[in-house]
């Protein structure tokens, strides 16, 4: 592959060809940049994804909600989003296009260190750097600010903004979480649902969405709860891969591993309930079958920090496409969101400690599911080679959009049956199962490896005899014969990755 844009190519009409995404959404009307249908594979890739995110929410006790994803406009104002959400953009001066300044400087200048600048900064940076209009290669005007939210109105006269993160929608139910938790803190809650960003001429397909799926986890909590933390002594050995500031500053692009203890003992993390929450966003992301080599943690520079940020770490996946892509956010948002929240509504969120009003802080965990679905995508792309002549992909079995396939060798009435019964069978203990009859079993094994199938099953003569079927191994394309009765268990064992394929055999 001579490049990440050839790769990303590739990996965009692969994700098309097979069903995974389509767009820019509506194709059929020439269709609008950050907008993208999901296919069927790209659904139930999704919802795999959505269901481990879920349970390892569900597991660290965080409990479900859901809210509105518009909100009046006075929401907004409290939140800071209205001033504080924005982003740097030019314009050029013949064609008028808008472009996003910084990513324009990073396209034409990757080496450019743009981190924290101003708009004025910027300004400077694309006029030393000889940056120019991406279209007609004209000059850019002056970098300015931009406001992200999408806005709508309620009825005739009130004016709203669609969520741009799902994380204030939750603050505003602080009061009833308060009830819900009997008054007791720490209280932790997420949520799964739609946001919307109005970006600037988005142009890196998945990863820049007009509309996503978030999910963010919250845990609102008292600062001596921060730093007495039970469940940090559980997990203060594990070596996680840090790039913190410090390690930015003097140049470093490379994580190091490291212990979380000695990640706070050197400053890195302040509290052991906020390195807590950067743990559990790893194991989330390794719980979405991400090897441990494609991830990093890497701390924002003070000057990248969102307006309510304390301190944030962001979780990036290296992709093939365009390396390392920030697919997650963990943010100390300080008291800011609850003390904003009471000034403008004028509601108590505060809690009483020894008799004293305290307004507690947030820990946030934070991310759009799209990216992660896409990096999983490019990270288990498999060129054709000699010993398969297709492109395939090598999805982990936990997510994997179809996890079993089951084939009758021939499209027989004496296979067909039991077939029939043996996918019924799995696909009623929840295994997500493709049936397929059509073509020579090469070619059914073939477009299952296309779009990742680890499993397929298969229904012969030999079954008809002693009651065995094949298990096909996608990775190995090796087989094993399995009895009937044991298929359930020998698959969930598999599927799981308590067993490994060749060991059974
Ligand atoms: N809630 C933080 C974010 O949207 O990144």
């Amino acid at each position: 592959m001579s490049s990440e844009r050839d790769f990303n190519d590739v990996i965009m009409g692969l994700a098309k060809k097979r069903g995974f995404f389509w767009g820019p959404s509506p194709e059929i009307y020439g269709g609008s940049s950050g907008f993208y249908d999901l296919g069927p594979l790209g659904k139930l890739l999704k919802n795999r994804l959505e269901n481990a995110i879920r349970s390892s929410f569900v597991k660290a006790n965080f409990w479900e909600v859901e809210c509105p994803t518009v909100s009046p406009e006075a929401v907004w104002k409290a939140s800071g989003h209205l001033d504080g959400f924005i982003d740097p953009v030019t314009q050029c001066t013949k064609c008028e296009q808008v472009f996003r300044a910084d990513n324009l400087i990073i396209e034409q200048s990757p080496d450019a260190q743009i981190a924290g600048q101003t708009v004025d900064q910027l300004t400077e940076t694309i006029k030393k750097l000889g940056i120019v209009c991406p279209a007609c290669k004209s000059l850019l005007g002056p970098v300015e600010t931009y406001n992200l939210m999408m806005k709508t109105r309620l009825g005739l006269v009130q004016d709203a903004y669609l969520r741009p993160e799902t994380a204030t929608s939750t603050y505003l139910l602080f009061k009833r979480f308060l009830t819900f938790f009997r008054d007791k803190l720490p209280m932790m809650v997420f949520q799964i649902g739609k946001a919307y960003r109005n970006e600037i001429s988005p142009r890196q397909g998945m990863l820049r969405l007009r509309e996503f799926t978030q999910t963010e986890g919250q845990i609102f909590i008292l600062e001596e709860d921060e730093q007495n933390w039970p469940q940090y002594d559980s997990i203060k050995t594990v070596e996680l891969p840090l790039l913190s500031n410090i390690a930015q500053q003097k140049g470093s692009t490379q994580p190091v591993r490291m212990k979380i203890s000695d990640a706070i003992k050197k400053g890195h993390f302040q509290k052991p309930a906020y390195a807590w929450c950067v743990y559990l966003a790893y194991s989330i992301f390794r719980g979405m079958g991400f090897s441990e080599e494609k991830l990093r943690l890497r701390q924002h520079l003070k000057t990248e920090m969102a307006h309510y940020a304390q301190d944030a770490w962001d979780l990036e996946i290296q992709t093939q496409s365009f390396g390392w892509v920030e697919c997650c956010g963990i943010h100390d948002r300080g008291n800011y969101d609850l003390t904003r929240h009471q000034e403008f509504s004028n509601e108590k969120m505060s809690v009483s400690v020894n008799k004293q009003p305290v307004i507690p802080n947030v820990l946030e965990i934070a991310f759009g599911i799209e990216r992660p679905l896409f990096c999983l995508i490019d990270n288990s792309f498999q060129p054709e080679s000699e010993a398969r002549d297709t492109d395939w992909l090598q999805f982990p079995p936990e997510v994997a959009p179809i996890q079993v396939a089951v084939f009758p060798l021939m499209g027989k009435d004496e296979l067909l049956q039991p077939a029939r019964e043996i996918y019924d069978s799995i696909i009623d203990v929840g295994f997500i199962t493709q049936f397929d009859v059509g073509g020579s079993i090469g070619k059914r094994y073939r477009r299952q490896d296309e779009v990742g199938t680890p499993f397929c099953v298969t229904i012969d003569y030999t079954t008809l005899e002693d009651g065995t079927v094949t298990i096909r191994d996608r990775d190995s394309m090796n087989q094993i014969r399995v009895h009937k009765d044991d298929i359930i268990q020998v698959l969930r064992r598999l599927i799981r990755r308590s067993v490994l394929f060749d060991s059974l055999k």
